[in-house]
């Protein structure tokens, strides 16, 4: 693998810059950003005044924890427009979540939130080992989700060639990176395997692929993921975290040259991690649930945002700014199964240990009785390995490892669901209520 390592002198100087630099910088927005949402939001007037607290009541960033929480459900409730702090004319681009689960989520952007974008997408990928000039395939859906357009438009500030191909048409991702001869690729961890597949069914070697940096986020993948990525095609794999609420992609990016955990861009996005279940801010260090404030958003202010992601705020390394480890999962998607905590990286960590099996799964959780239960969906790598061996190894490593009893299933290859995007960990057929 190349060495990609930035020089210092390429970076933001705020990048590097002293922890005291950086805090005094943080103080200053968060005051203005405070402030900003209280004046513009009638949200945001209405909670902290219902809380007792006012913008001036903010002398330091730890004062920050007496401010309330902001949740997804606030958002809903002020569907569609109602969080902007901005007049709707001075919104330029809205994206949406899915919706799925109920009213969409809507977020605004004015003209200087998304060069305020563009510019942390652009440095997230400096950090992965990518420069102007470089071929940038983004293969992040397109549309009202942010992975597309989001990553696009930070690769063209830093002045890459990108080749908008969204997500889906594998046959035809494989051909075009290799045709364009992309050095960067921007997906989903889940659909990259797919990318692996398809790189094979098509008789070419992926280790002689052109691609020397992936860029992945936009779901949980693991260190085990990462290597079985970096060894498939002989490239470097770091990992982009963000989410529509707080910006998009690039609230945080890996560095190439230590891929420890991902360096929070904190002169923008301002990170605590609390106790899911009393709200008290815990330490740096200490395990927990994630919560945002944007220091510099004008359309869309969010104050102490609740991103239920889990995850430890770690010190800097290769940048002064904070790191967050790689998250474990969301409180959503934590299985309780007879008492234990389960979260899908955890049995994604102990298939990738199994060689004979492929790195695709599905866990379908069922109630048996009174009692919940789960499978996990799985299949061979290749023809003619030992699948009744390989299952119960599987079974014996998530029994010992994490702590719980699963059924494996083997399915024939091309067996378990494949993701375009963000995959489907969970099928849960529980009953409701
Ligand atoms: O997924 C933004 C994004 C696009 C990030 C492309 C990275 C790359 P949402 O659709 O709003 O936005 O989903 C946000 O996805 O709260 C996490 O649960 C999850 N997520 C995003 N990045 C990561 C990551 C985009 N690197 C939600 N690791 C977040 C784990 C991630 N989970």
């Amino acid at each position: 693998m190349k060495d990609l390592t930035p020089k210092q002198s390429e970076l933001d100087p705020i990048e590097i810059a002293s922890r005291d630099e950086i805090a005094a910088l943080q103080l200053k927005r968060m005051k203005w950003s405070l402030r900003h949402a209280y004046d513009n939001v009638p949200f945001y007037k209405k909670s902290f005044d219902d809380a007792g607290v006012h913008p001036d009541d903010l002398k330091s960033l730890t004062d920050l924890a007496k401010f309330p929480f902001t949740m997804k459900q606030d958002l809903r409730d002020n569907y569609p427009f109602g969080m902007f702090a901005v007049p709707r004319e001075k919104i330029l681009r809205l994206h949406a979540s899915s919706g799925t689960t109920g009213q969409p989520t809507v977020v605004g952007y004015t003209a200087k939130d998304i060069d305020t974008w563009a510019s942390v997408v652009a440095r997230s990928l400096r950090a992965s080992g990518t420069r102007a000039g470089d071929v940038v395939h983004v293969a992040y859906g397109y549309g009202l989700f942010t992975g597309g357009l989001g990553a696009h438009y930070g690769a063209e500030k830093l002045g890459c060639t990108v080749v908008p191909i969204s997500g889906g048409m594998t046959q035809r991702q494989v051909q075009l990176i290799e045709d364009f001869g992309a050095s960067t690729i921007m997906v989903t961890p889940s659909y990259m395997l797919s990318i692996l597949d398809e790189y094979k069914r098509q008789g070419r070697d992926p280790r002689e692929s052109c691609l020397d940096v992936g860029i992945f986020g936009a779901e949980p993948w693991t260190n085990a993921m990462r290597l079985e990525i970096e060894q498939a095609f002989d490239m470097n794999a770091v990992d982009i975290y963000g989410l529509s609420e707080v910006m998009g992609p690039g609230v945080a990016n890996e560095c190439v040259e230590t891929k420890d955990g991902l360096h929070i861009w904190e002169d923008h996005f301002y990170p605590e991690i609390i106790n899911p279940e009393t709200g008290a801010v815990v330490e740096d260090g200490e395990m927990g649930e994630l919560v945002f404030t944007t220091l510099t958003k004008e359309g869309f202010p969010i104050i102490r945002y609740r991103t239920r992601d889990l995850t430890r705020l770690l010190p800097g390394t290769a940048r002064s700014m904070r790191r967050m480890e790689k998250i474990t999962g969301r409180t959503d998607d934590m299985i309780i199964l007879r008492g234990v905590n389960v979260f899908p990286t955890q049995i994604e960590e102990q298939l990738m240990a199994v060689p004979e099996l492929a790195p695709h799964f599905q866990i379908v959780l069922e109630r048996k009785g009174r009692m919940d239960a789960m499978r996990v969906l799985v299949e061979p790598s290749q023809t003619g390995v030992d699948g009744d061996a390989a299952v119960a190894l599987l079974q014996r490593k998530i029994k010992s490892n994490v702590g719980v009893t699963a059924q494996v299933e083997l399915s024939g290859i091309g067996g378990v669901e494949r993701s375009q995007g963000k995959a489907v960990r969970i099928i849960d057929n529980r009953p409701k209520g």
